[in-house]
């Protein structure tokens, strides 16, 4: 073998074997975007945010950035969730100010009209984003892909812009269920051909979003929550065994308990409300877990980051973990917060040694 062949295992990536480590894994869910000065430059150069997202010379860049400014043991491929409905032909727009603006779809008809080979198309540039970024990172780098998931995507297609009460989404997942059935399975498919695509592009990881899988009861979540992404794993894990799948149902609480073996996701990416000795005493043992430090709290920095960071060390201290945050990052986080972080989580291993 030579030297250029020796497998270098990233920190991030042999955190899921267990393999013994002297402090954790960290990477920051949004951790490209609005709070980077670098960002908003890369951002108004390339027009709208979506042709960001379909420039791998831009997507790749800002993917970059945080890697460049601060030592993370992960890249994620820039990109959105909403790419997936704008693929299969809905209407996609990200309006300044306001967020995601969709042609909402009002019902069945609507949903035969989406199309998986136009989404296999219209997404090249961002699997030419991956690509591109795992043959510019370090090795020791992991890149990590992603896609939401078929519920928190549904919600955004039949309310046609981020919600607060969901009112549209529900009534098709409590009422309509057949044709929110119909729904469930094309995005079930659109989510297994964007992750395949994305990790025969070079991912080595990937995160699957259900950031709104906590507003669903008990059996809401079951059935839209648990059996999407669990058909989804399943056709991940017979194709791609060896690429762990990390899941982030948001909001999820006393569902966190089986979750990832229901689900079968080799990590659970939790939210900040998790109280940290429950899960350490019931889900760590059964997955590996992510988290789950308070945006606001990083955005806060000083004292009360240091208080945070340091129970959450505590809690998940010698079991399988990856630091990060419990939500994306704001975008008026100070960056030197996260460098202060990063150094945070670093020098807790020299303590330890
Ligand atoms: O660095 C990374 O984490 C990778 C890129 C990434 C983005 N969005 C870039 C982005 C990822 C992984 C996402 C996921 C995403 N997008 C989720 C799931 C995670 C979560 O936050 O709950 C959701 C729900 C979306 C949908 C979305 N995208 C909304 C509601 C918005 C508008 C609100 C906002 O923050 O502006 C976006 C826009 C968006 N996605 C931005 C970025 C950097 C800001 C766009 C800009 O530059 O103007």
């Amino acid at each position: 073998m030579t030297h250029s062949e020796k497998p270098i295992q990233s920190r991030l990536l042999s955190a899921f074997s267990g393999s013994c480590q002297d402090y954790p894994p960290i990477w920051l869910m949004r951790q490209a975007g609005r709070y980077l000065p670098e960002y908003r430059e890369v951002r108004a150069k390339a027009g709208s945010f979506l042709d960001l997202c379909y420039s791998p010379k831009y997507a790749a860049e800002v993917a970059l950035q945080p890697i460049r400014r601060f030592d993370l043991d992960a890249a994620i491929l820039f990109s959105d969730i909403l790419v997936i409905p704008d693929g299969l032909g809905q209407m996609t727009r990200f309006d300044e100010g306001v967020g995601p603006v969709l042609l909402r779809l009002e019902g069945p008809d609507d949903f035969s009209l989406l199309s998986l080979t136009r989404m296999e198309t219209h997404l090249v540039p961002v699997y030419q984003t991956v690509a591109d970024l795992r043959a510019t990172l370090p090795r020791e780098v992991a890149l990590i892909g992603f896609s939401g998931a078929p519920w928190t995507l549904a919600t955004y297609m039949l309310e046609g812009k981020s919600s607060r009460e969901f009112a549209l989404a529900k009534y098709w997942a409590y009422v309509r269920q057949e044709d929110f059935a119909h729904l469930v399975d094309i995005l079930v498919e659109a989510v297994v051909l964007h992750l395949s695509l994305q990790v025969k592009a070079g991912a080595q990881v990937l995160q699957i979003f259900d950031s709104w899988a906590g507003v669903l009861d008990d059996w809401g979540f079951r059935r839209w929550v648990e059996e999407p992404i669990a058909r989804i794993t399943a056709r991940l894990k017979r194709d791609f065994p060896e690429v762990p799948i990390l899941v982030f149902a948001r909001g999820a609480g006393a569902q966190f308990d089986g979750l990832a073996g229901r689900i079968g996701a080799d990590g659970l990416a939790l939210d900040s409300m998790v109280p940290l000795a429950w899960a350490r005493d019931v889900v760590q043992p059964q997955t590996l877990i992510q988290g789950n430090l308070d945006p606001a709290i990083l955005r806060i920095g000083g004292p009360a980051m240091d208080r945070a960071v340091n129970d959450i060390l505590t809690a998940w201290k010698g079991g399988r973990f990856i630091f990060n945050l419990g939500h994306g990052i704001l975008p008026d986080t100070p960056p030197q917060h996260v460098a202060a972080l990063v150094r945070l989580i670093r020098e807790s291993g020299k303590a330890t040694k």
